[in-house]
């Protein structure tokens, strides 16, 4: 057994989860790690990491089934609860089903049900909008409340109730800088700090976006908005647990994840990086919130093994428009097919605010630069092929 303790790692071959399964071994934990299929291919980087063979033993559970989570979770002193769907990796290629002639999505009562599947095989593909041929999955939206919302929400309190059986002792939650920025009512040009919650009624309602000559963005939005509402109500009512239960729960708020994979797929947050390098004509001058997925792992032990830790964190390193962050792409990289032309983005939706995570600093957080988060990823992707 590691000389730290057990614990238990949720969603372990996932990005995140994958390099604090790493950290926690180098620094001495026996991990329990949960995974939905221990046999499948993608969950074999895990069994290479080192110490894994003497402290790793993985565990399958889903999220919705409280047995399987409670098997891996009972005789673990701390939990890092990582799992939850993360919903654009399942779209690998959403702009391939939306023809972007730059039309202006005119027909606003079609574009409210306009809503996308989170699985990549459409349920159906109907013409959304006949002015501009918009083709698009119209869906019912409780399927979005099916495969995301209750996962993340369900899933949480499975978590949580796991660990109060089990006395464990602190519960470190994964949840997103998503459930902060959606908060319109935050005044204006103050900086976004734990106190800020995203309006989950304002996630619901605001489920469509409709936005002039880019009509790729409104999956975007769809996908965020919804994820927003996910995480916001996941994190919410992990707190709430906490508050009647007595369990010790922190949670940790990473923005857009970057760095190596450790993982065979590519997730949501890098292929974001891959298709900067490849996959966009014109692009939004929006601002983004970077960290790298190795000191978000530092991070969540940080949030684990300080006794002062308490609340909420948020976890971001860096802020950048993408414009001047293709620019420092292009300058280490000249040869990769970037944007060409960027449009200024409307950032009324609260992500020019700013994001500060000063109080994870001041329990000893530090981050590594961005050009070394963005060289090392790179560098991964061209390694295992992602970039041909
Ligand atoms: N990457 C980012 O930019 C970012 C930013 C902020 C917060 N986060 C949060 O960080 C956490 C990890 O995200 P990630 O980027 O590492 O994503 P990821 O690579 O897609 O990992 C997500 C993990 O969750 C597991 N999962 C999903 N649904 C599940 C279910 N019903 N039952 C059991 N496991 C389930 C997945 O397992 P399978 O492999 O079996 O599908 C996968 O291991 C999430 O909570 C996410 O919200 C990520």
């Amino acid at each position: 057994m590691g000389e730290k303790g057990t614990v238990c790692v949720t969603g372990a071959g996932g990005y995140v989860a994958s390099w604090l399964v790493k950290l926690l071994l180098s620094n001495g934990y026996t991990v329990h790690g949960t995974v939905r299929d221990p046999q499948n291919d993608k969950n074999a980087h895990l069994k290479k990491l080192e110490k894994a063979s003497e402290n790793l033993k993985l565990f399958k559970a889903d999220l919705l089934d409280y047995n399987s989570l409670s098997a891996a979770i009972t005789g673990c002193d701390g939990v890092f609860h990582v799992a939850c769907p993360v919903p654009s990796g399942s779209v690998p290629n959403p702009e391939a089903r939306i023809p972007r002639d730059g039309t202006y999505l005119q027909n606003h009562l079609l574009a409210r049900h306009l809503v996308f599947a989170l699985t990549s095989e459409p349920m159906c593909s109907v013409p959304c909008c006949p002015d501009c041929n918009i083709y698009g999955v119209l869906l019912n939206p409780d399927c979005l409340q099916v495969e995301l919302v209750e996962p993340a929400v369900k899933g949480t309190l499975n978590v949580l109730k796991a660990c109060s059986e089990a006395n464990v002792k602190r519960v470190v939650v994964v949840s997103s800088v998503a459930a902060v920025v959606l908060s319109p009512d935050w005044p204006k040009g103050r900086v976004k700090d734990e106190s800020c919650w995203s309006d989950k009624e304002y996630c619901r309602r605001t489920n469509v976006i409709l936005k002039p000559n880019d009509c790729s963005v409104i999956i975007m939005d769809v996908f965020f908005n919804w994820y927003c509402l996910s995480k916001t109500e996941a994190e919410s009512e992990a707190i709430e647990f906490a508050k009647v239960s007595g369990l010790d729960v922190v949670t940790v708020c990473p923005s857009l994840v970057l760095g190596p994979m450790l993982q065979p797929m590519v997730n949501s947050s890098s292929l974001v990086l891959i298709k900067l390098l490849k996959g966009y004509e014109e692009l939004e001058n929006s601002s983004r919130y970077i960290v790298d997925a190795r000191d978000v792992a530092e991070a969540l032990l940080l949030a684990y093994e300080k006794p002062e830790a308490k609340g909420r964190y948020i976890c971001t390193a860096h802020t950048i428009r993408s414009q001047d962050l293709v620019e420092i792409l292009r300058r280490l990289y000249p040869n990769y097919n970037y944007p060409k032309k960027f449009t200024e983005a409307n950032e009324g939706e609260g992500l020019s605010e700013g994001l500060s995570s000063e109080k994870l600093q001041e329990l000893g957080w530090s981050y590594r630069p961005l050009e070394e988060t963005l060289v090392d990823s790179i560098e991964g992707y061209r390694e295992a092929g992602h970039l041909d």
